[in-house]
């Protein structure tokens, strides 16, 4: 099978505003904004902002992992790579081509697997195939994403016949199916136990290997996205549930970082652990860490 071709992404002055009903009360301030038009006195729906000023720009092949507080943003930003949400304002592009709606050369793969229960494993993998592949080529094509994520001997089972790791495998491979130039991931180890979290961790960093493709992986862990990623994204809550700022309306993202070391990195490492501690501080957790090393940045 041949490679994909990884794809870059590029984001730029993306802002992603949600009109907030008026029976929620639509109240104005900086982050949800009811703006009062001078000479006709009437007023445009409130809108709450959800991502704002996004910028970003991801290079073929590269992991990149997107962390903050639940409620940021993070789901609507793969929405908008995805192309199932549209910006308010700003661009995303894959490739040279502006992203205007799903596209083939996209893949997400959601936090649960969403296995279509009544097909075997081997039919919910070749779901993910392009449309017009050959009947010749499905079956070589799903056999050997199977062997990729270590389920060849499970291709008969139905999705209740088998584990949670087991379906988020199953879930990849059909993500992959599409050799996508782009892979949108949302949490997708989320559900899975610690030692399955591990396994499939690695699992994701072979396939990579295999099939060098551009990740943008959601997740809470921030050890996960040390671990697996070549650059960490942090945002911020621009506004919260109530549709009140917690703070001016400033870029979503307040910190890109590089990861040290190349991949497959040393659990132990030092120098990652320190920089856990540090996104783990900006996300407001108390590590009762002692350093002098680590420098603050502004809290997320
Ligand atoms: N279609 C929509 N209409 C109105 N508000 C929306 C819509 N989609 C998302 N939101 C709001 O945008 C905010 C960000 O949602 P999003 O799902 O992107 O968060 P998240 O960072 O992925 O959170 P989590 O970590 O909990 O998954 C939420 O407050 C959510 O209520
Ligand atoms: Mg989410």
């Amino acid at each position: 099978m041949s490679a994909a071709t990884a794809l870059p992404v590029t984001i730029t002055g993306v802002r992603r505003a949600f009109p907030v009903p008026a029976s929620r009360g639509g109240r104005a301030d900086r982050a949800s904004r009811s703006v009062r038009r001078g000479t006709t006195g009437g007023t445009v729906p409130a809108e709450r902002i959800v991502l704002d000023q996004v910028d970003l720009t991801v290079e073929p092949g590269e992991i990149v992992a997107v962390i903050g507080p639940s409620g940021c943003g993070k789901s609507t930003l793969l929405r908008l790579l995805g192309g199932l949400d549209t910006p308010s304002a700003g661009t995303l592009r894959i490739g040279d081509q502006i992203v205007t709606g799903t596209d083939t050369r996209t893949a997400i793969g959601f936090q649960e697997p969403r296995l279509l229960p009544w097909r075997t494993v081997a039919q919910n993998v070749a779901l993910g195939l392009p449309r017009g592949t050959p009947r010749s080529e499905r079956a070589t094509r799903v056999a050997e994403l199977l062997e990729l994520v270590g389920l060849t001997a499970s291709a008969d089972l139905r999705p209740r016949q088998i584990s949670g790791g087991m379906a988020q495998r199953v879930s990849l491979a059909r993500a992959l199916a599409r050799r996508p130039g782009v892979l949108l991931l949302d949490e997708p180890f989320g559900a899975l136990d610690a030692l399955t979290r591990l396994r499939m961790q690695e699992e994701l960093l072979r396939v990579h290997a295999a099939r060098p493709t551009t990740v943008l992986l959601v997740t809470h862990d921030v050890e996960e996205a040390l671990y697996l990623a070549d650059r960490v994204v942090a945002l911020r809550t621009v506004s919260d549930g109530e549709h009140s700022p917690v703070s001016d309306v400033a870029p979503s993202v307040v910190r890109v970082l590089d990861v040290p070391g190349a991949r497959p990195r040393d659990r132990a490492d030092a120098r990652l652990a320190e920089l856990r501690v540090e996104l783990l501080e900006g996300l407001g957790v108390v590590t009762h860490h002692v350093s002098g090393a680590s420098e603050p940045y502004p809290a997320i």
